[in-house]
This record gives C-alpha cells, sequence and structure tokens, in this order.
C-alpha cells in the first residue's frame, strides 16, 4: 500500500500533487498544435446539434457538483449558452424544464453515482442529449450517456476529490472553447489566450504545491477553531464552496461558504473575535467588492486570510491578516489553481487533528444508493 501512495503519507496528497500532470494529460492531444483550438474527436455531436443547443443543465453530487457550478460561468461566460447547474438528487423532483434542445451535462469522478445516474436516465426519457463528463471510461453513466469527455486524473482513492474536480474544470473550459469555435461567441485571438494560458496552469500548480509548508501552518492554526467562514464573488464563490466541502469532509470542522456581499444578509451575525474567514480575492474587477465585504468582517473580529493574486498584494494586504497569492492567470481560469490550496489546507487541517485523512467518517468514495 505504502508503495501504491508513491512516498505520500496519504492517497489525498499523492492527488493533490498529481494534479499537474493531471492537467496536462486531461489537455492532451485536445488543444490543436497550433494553439488555436480545441479538438474533441470523441465527442459525435455535429455542428448543426451544437448551433441547437437552447439550454445546458449540468447535473452532478457533491464536488463534481461544484465542478458544475464553475462549469456554468465557464459556459456562459466563454460559448454564451444559458446554463443552470443542479444537485443530482434534487434534479428530477423540481420537474424540470428538458426539452430536445437541451443538453444535459452529468458531472461524475466515478461514473457511479446513483443520483447522478438517475438524472441521466430523466434526461434521457425527456428527450434531452446528455455528454457525460466522467474519470472512468467504462462506468454506468459513461455507457448510458450520448457522449462522453473522459478527465484524465488518473485512478482516484482517497474519499476527498481533488485531482479529479480541477480535472472536471478542464474539461469544462475545453468544451465552452469547442462549442465558442462553433457558436463564434469567441474568436481566434480570444481563444488562443485562453489556450495559452491553459497550459500554463500544470507549471502553476507546481509552484503552489511548493508552499505547502505555508499551507500546514495556516491550517494547524485553523484546526483548533470550531467554525469558519469562506468567502467569494463571482467565480470564487463556487470555490469558496468546494473549499469548504473538503474541510468538513476530512477535518470534521464546521465551515459555511458564502457569497462575499450575502454575508451581511444574516450570516455576518456569526462573525466575532477571532473567527477565521478565508476570502477568496481572485477576481480584479471584483477587488474593490470584496475587500469591502472583508473589511466588514474584520471589523467584527475576524481573522482573515486571502487568496489573492501575484502582484496585487499591495492591495489586498491592506485588508487581509494573511495573505496567499496564487500565481497570475486569466479570470476565468482562477479556479483550477486556488482551489489548490484549499485542499492543502484541508489536508493539512485533517492530519493536525488525527483523523483518517483517506477515510473520513460516514462517507464513501462512491454513493450508489439515492
Ligand atoms: C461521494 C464522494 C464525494 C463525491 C460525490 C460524487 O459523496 O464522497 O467526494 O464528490 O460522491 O461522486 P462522483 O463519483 O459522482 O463524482
Amino acid at each position: 500500500v505504502t508503495a501504491e501512495k508513491a512516498g505520500f503519507d496519504h492517497f489525498m496528497l499523492k492527488e493533490i500533487y498529481e494534479q499537474p500532470k493531471a492537467y496536462r494529460d486531461t489537455m492532451l492531444g485536445r488543444v490543436a498544435d497550433d494553439g488555436k483550438s480545441v479538438q474533441l474527436s470523441e465527442l459525435t455531436m455535429t455542428k448543426d446539434y451544437i448551433n441547437s443547443i437552447r439550454k445546458v443543465h449540468i447535473v452532478a453530487c457533491g464536488t463534481a457538483y461544484h465542478a458544475g457550478l464553475v462549469g456554468k460561468t465557464v459556459i456562459e461566460s466563454i460559448a454564451r449558452i444559458p446554463v443552470e447547474t443542479d444537485v443530482a438528487s434534487e434534479y428530477r423532483y423540481r420537474s424540470p424544464i428538458i426539452t430536445p434542445d437541451t443538453l444535459v451535462i452529468v458531472v461524475s469522478q466515478s461514473g457511479e453515482t446513483a443520483d447522478t445516474l438517475a438524472a441521466l436516465r430523466e434526461a434521457k426519457r425527456n428527450g434531452a442529449r446528455v455528454l457525460a463528463i466522467t474519470n472512468v471510461v467504462g462506468s454506468s453513466i459513461a455507457r448510458e450517456a450520448d457522449d462522453v469527455l473522459v478527465t484524465l486524473a488518473g485512478p482516484e482513492i482517497a474519499v476527498a476529490s481533488t485531482k479529479a474536480y480541477t480535472s472536471q474544470l478542464v474539461v469544462f473550459y475545453l468544451l465552452s472553447l469547442y462549442f465558442a469555435d462553433t457558436l463564434g461567441t469567441k474568436n481566434t485571438a480570444e481563444v488562443s489566450e485562453i489556450l495559452a494560458a491553459m497550459q500554463e496552469l500544470p507549471e502553476q500548480v507546481e509552484s503552489i504545491l511548493e508552499q505547502a509548508l505555508v499551507l500546514r501552518d495556516i491550517a494547524e492554526s485553523i484546526s483548533s477553531h470550531p467554525s469558519l467562514f469562506f468567502i467569494g464573488r463571482g467565480i470564487d464563490y463556487p470555490v469558496a464552496l468546494e473549499g469548504s466541502l473538503k474541510l468538513k469532509e476530512i477535518s470534521y470542522i464546521h465551515s459555511e461558504a458564502y457569497p462575499a456581499g450575502e454575508l451581511k444578509h444574516g450570516t455576518l451575525a456569526l462573525i466575532e473575535e477571532g473567527v477565521p474567514v478565508i476570502a477568496l480575492v481572485t477576481q480584479e474587477e471584483l477587488y474593490e467588492k470584496t475587500l469591502s465585504n472583508i473589511k466588514e468582517v474584520k471589523a467584527r473580529g475576524a481573522n482573515v486570510l486571502g487568496i489573492g493574486n501575484v502582484g496585487y498584494e499591495e492591495e489586498a494586504n491592506k485588508s487581509v491578516d494573511t495573505l496567499f497569492s496564487i500565481p497570475r492567470t486569466l479570470p476565468i481560469l482562477t479556479p483550477a489553481l486556488s482551489v489548490v490550496p484549499l485542499q492543502l489546507i484541508s489536508y493539512y487541517a485533517s492530519l493536525a487533528l488525527g483523523h483518517d485523512v483517506d477515510k473520513p467518517r460516514n462517507l464513501a468514495k462512491s454513493v450508489t444508493v439515492e
């Protein structure tokens, strides 16, 4: 078993460190040699079909659902198709409006999650086309979907998903760019710019991993607190949700993720002296607004860790207690980097508390009951 962990203490840590490779493998062969377009030869959908899509429903559970929330913003901003993202166990019961011009995207690492499989069947019954994003080629979800885009993350053993999630993000970027090409929502220069920035992600993740010890110290100081908050605006918000889920899953520390601007409508009442707040501040357009939300929590005594961008330290440092900077990338791509420090914080918090990192209590890697 030690050998399978390749020298790492836990599968989760190994899988966190495999993310640069998972990024490269998931992009390999899908970006044209000239770097100007995406080729998804495994998709069987025609250009006519892509032109006919009126809306997209993304359906998934757990961490894959959080990838789907990022996917919504990515598809809407790059391909300009309206997207709704749903939790699979809710989807069927709200009688969603599924029509033949709805593309349903199911996201599942294992491809076996019962709720997600049931949602896929419901979508097909209603005449929608289903595209699966999964890490397991021969899985039930892969077999029943009309199209499959595989994440090439390699086997994920730890219950808390890391490299599968980030690879799902990569697939959403690729798919959106592929749609954009047909729909004409991005020109070649814009597509090339995004693809070039994506090629830098593996090395940028490596540079974050090199700072693991800084994150370990942060995690250790957080681990003595009973409760904390994650805040973020725009595409930072789904990353906040994922950071909070990761922490709950393996450290059992209670946390909540809030859109930074929504905190004042209720949850701010819970902020008191010493409460840790992890604030994602990666969206330049939203800096001012998020920084003012950070001031609100600081004024109530919160201890704020900011996750920001290299180059903007001066501004952010004025507002937060501690700052962790991620390398510069395009605003739409930041989730592929900003989640990595949150994964490491969860890992080290769980370790500090002496929990079973890879097999947290009450949870299973794949849930095949509804
Ligand atoms: C379980 C796992 C989660 C995972 C979820 C969805 O609850 O513990 O980590 O995100 O299932 O799994 P899937 O295989 O469908 O992505």
